[in-house]
Order: structure tokens, then sequence, then C-alpha cells
């Protein structure tokens, strides 16, 4: 007997699209299946202002091939010279969703982001007072701080910091990669965290044993397996807190397969496939709807999509191995084992 799952039909709460050939390549995969995604601001240049974002959204919606229904959430992408006052405004207008901030230097272009907080606290003040979320990028850039610790490390210098100062802040702590931030989100009453379909699949052994695998490198990078089994565990509890952002971030193959290759795992195509694979092994089929299309509707205030998606556990997916661009391949996520589940 064919099982099947019907939910209502999911939602992205980060996900990279890019521009131009690429855009044009990666939207339709996240289209398929997605109804809504928040859109990474972190383009170059990025998308800072409410016109950038205007831009971008009628580059995305014109991209967007005919008889595919999907929302961009735009978001703003936060710099020391930001105006909370262009901000606000683009809240009001309904324009943006979120504010995106960056470390300054975290991860792929992040240049512009953010060095000295005290010059940012404007416009965090004015986002808690009109209650707009930031999405924050969790690790700290010290050159002393060892990759593996730097998310634990940016929760006690630098969120917590950032959230006591700043009451009423909505934040987003993005792409949770360690059991230290998921229990920091879980025992705040204002924060939500987001996972990554890869985070529930590779540790850092699959990234480095073997032969070093540049399609598993993203940051931030995957950490321990106690963290992976934490973040496992977290996705699949139903708890409110927690909800799916792939953070999907395609680059080329030659510029992951490369000397010094670019972060980020290729996840819109099969995501759906495999978190219901991940969901089964947890036996948690039952919870997969409140991670990938209640909790984060709930979270930004947004009410839950109307149409449903169906999953049925048959014969293995055949999902391609690499999508083409007009400038070369991008290689898709591969969990490693064969996914059962095909979305209808
Ligand atoms: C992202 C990208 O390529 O834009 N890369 C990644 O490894 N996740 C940037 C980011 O979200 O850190
Ligand atoms: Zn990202």
């Amino acid at each position: 007997m064919s099982k099947s799952l019907t939910i209502r039909r999911p939602d992205d709460w980060h996900l990279h699209l890019r521009d131009g050939a690429m855009l044009r390549a990666v939207l339709p995969e996240s289209a398929r299946h997605f109804a809504r995604a928040i859109i990474m601001p972190n383009l170059v240049p990025p998308v800072v202002t409410a016109d950038d974002a205007t831009a971008y959204r009628d580059r995305i919606m014109s991209t967007l091939p005919d008889g595919m229904d999907f929302e961009p959430l735009m978001t703003l992408y936060l710099t020391e010279a930001t105006d909370p006052a262009d901000v606000a405004a683009a809240h009001a207008s309904g324009l943006i969703t979120a504010v995106k901030l960056y470390p300054a230097g975290a991860t792929t272009n992040s240049a512009s982001g953010v060095k000295n907080f005290d010059n940012v606290r404007g416009t965090l003040e004015k986002m808690a007072e009109i209650g707009l979320p930031l999405c924050v990028h969790g690790e700290v850039t010290d050159a002393e701080v060892d990759i593996f610790d730097r998310e634990a490390v940016f929760i006690e210098r630098v969120l917590d910091p950032i959230r006591r100062a700043t009451p009423g802040l909505r934040v987003v702590m993005e792409h949770i990669t360690t059991k230290n931030g998921i229990d920091y989100v879980k025992s705040q009453s204002d924060m939500g965290g987001t996972i990554t379909t890869h985070h529930l699949v590779i540790n850092r052994n699959d990234i480095l044993v073997g032969g070093i695998k540049p399609h598993y490198y993203c940051l931030p990078v995957a950490k321990r397996e106690e963290h992976r089994l934490a973040l496992r565990a977290a996705a699949t509890s139903g708890d409110a807190h927690f909800f799916l952002g792939t953070d999907s971030a395609p680059h080329l193959d030659e510029l992951k397969e490369h000397p010094c290759g670019c972060a980020g795992c290729f996840t819109a195509t099969n995501t759906m496939s495999i978190l219901a694979e991940v969901f089964e092994q947890e036996q948690a089929l039952d919870r997969l709807e409140a991670f990938a299309s209640l909790n984060g509707p709930a979270f930004y205030g947004l009410p839950a999509n109307d149409d449903k998606i169906t999953l049925t556990r048959g014969d293995p997916v055949n999902y391609p191995t690499k999508i083409d661009t007009a400038d070369g391949p991008v290689t898709v996520f591969d969990p490693g084992y064969p996914l059962h589940w095909h979305v209808a």
C-alpha cells in the first residue's frame, strides 16, 4: 500500500534566488513546491533600499514562468548607512517582510554588512517599534574564533546583547547549526529559528572524510553529529519556534569545485522529498506540516497557505543531479540515500 501525506503548501523562510541567468534557472525549482519565500538580499550590489527591493521583486516576478504561483517576500540588507525611515516606509507599504543582518565578512557577499552595531541601533529600535522582524546570520567573523565555534560565540557576544538592548525586537536566528542555537531560541518568547534541509542530513564528517566534498560546504558550516541530532529533534518536535528556511544557495559548479570554493548548498529541487524522508526516519511525518507550512507564517503573523500538496511514498524519486543555467550547471544537493517521497 502506498503511503501519502497531504499538508498545506509549504513556504521557505530563507532562500537565495540570485539574479539574471541564475534566477531564471532556480526560480521554478522553488516555485514548483513553495508558495512564498523570504528572499535574501545578498546580491552584488546588495538590496539595501526600498527602491532596490522594488526593482528586485519586479525582476523576480517577470522571471516567474506563466502558470506558476509564487510570492517573493522581500528583505532589505542592513548596513551602517541604512535609513530607519526608508525601512519603516518599505514595511508600511507591504514591500518588505524582514530586514537581514549579516555581520561584515560572515559569508558570501556580506562585505557591506555591519561592523559596529552602535551604527544600526536606530534602525533596530524602529523595527522593534513597528514589529518588523530581523533575520540574523549568526556567526562572528573574528579571525581568532574557530569556524566551528562562530555560531555559539555569536549568541553570547552579539545576539543576546542586541536583543537585551532592543526590547521587543523580533529576531529570527537563521540556519541554526548548533545545539547552542536551538537551546537559545527555544528559551526565548519573541524569537524564531530556521533550520535548513541540508543541516538535518549532513554533519562535518560528510564534508571532510574520504575526500573534500565541495557541494556540502556552506555557511554556517555543518557541525558535529550531536548538533545535527539536536537540529533534527527540534525540527521534528513541532515546537513553534522552528521552521523551514532552506538557505538553498546556488553557485555554478565551476565556483564550487574551485581552489577557493563558494559556500552554499542548492536544495530547492529536492527539499520536500528530503524532509519527508527525514521526518519519516524520525517517526514524525505528522509534524512535517508544522515545520514546513505552519510555524513560519505564525511567527510572521501571516496566514498559512490555503492550498495543499500531497507527498506519496513510492519508488525512488528521479530528481536531476544538476540543473542547467545559461552560465553552466549547478549541482543539486545529494542527501546520500535514495528519496521515496514524490510531491504532487
Ligand atoms: C549563502 C550564499 O551563497 O549566498 N551561502 C551559504 O553558504 N549559505 C550565504 C549565506 O546565507 O550565508
Ligand atoms: Zn543564506
